[in-house]
């Protein structure tokens, strides 16, 4: 991937496609998506060059009570996983590899992190 406008697989979107998105695709944002107070549902697939303000701010948003599912990178070893797995969230592994913008299949496994409403699932 060589910039950061990876639109959702469509696969995904179907899911998706009447939630909040705070960062939706532009090369050029006018309102910075950090910045805004995020609706009850939001979906996010933030800039993969540097995704970490974005779980930061959907831990944030979720203490406030949001219903929030993120699109992100399947990496354990990231210091914004082990600060998601300690917040609370469910992580559904994707089966093979999303298609990007629909084009060729990305290069790498991805996420889907579910930040619920006041709730968590152990074991
Ligand atoms: C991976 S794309 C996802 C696009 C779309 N949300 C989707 O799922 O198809 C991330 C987009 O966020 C935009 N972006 C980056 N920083 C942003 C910010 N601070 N506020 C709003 N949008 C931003 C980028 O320009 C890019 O188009």
């Amino acid at each position: 991937m060589t910039n950061d406008n990876y639109a959702t697989d469509d696969r995904i979107m179907q899911l998706f496609w009447d939630w909040f998105d705070p960062c939706p695709l532009t090369d050029n944002f006018k309102v910075d998506g950090l910045k805004m107070v995020w609706c009850d549902r939001t979906y996010v697939n933030p800039p993969y060059s540097h995704p970490e303000p974005w779980i930061d701010k959907a831990i944030e948003e979720n203490k406030k009570g949001k219903l929030i599912v993120m699109l992100l990178r399947m990496d354990t070893s990231t210091k914004w996983f082990k600060k998601l797995q300690e917040h609370g969230a469910v992580f559904l592994w994707i089966n093979g590899r999303l298609r990007f913008n629909n084009l060729k299949p990305a290069n790498f496994p991805s996420m889907l992190v579910i930040l619920y409403k006041n709730h968590s699932f152990e074991g």
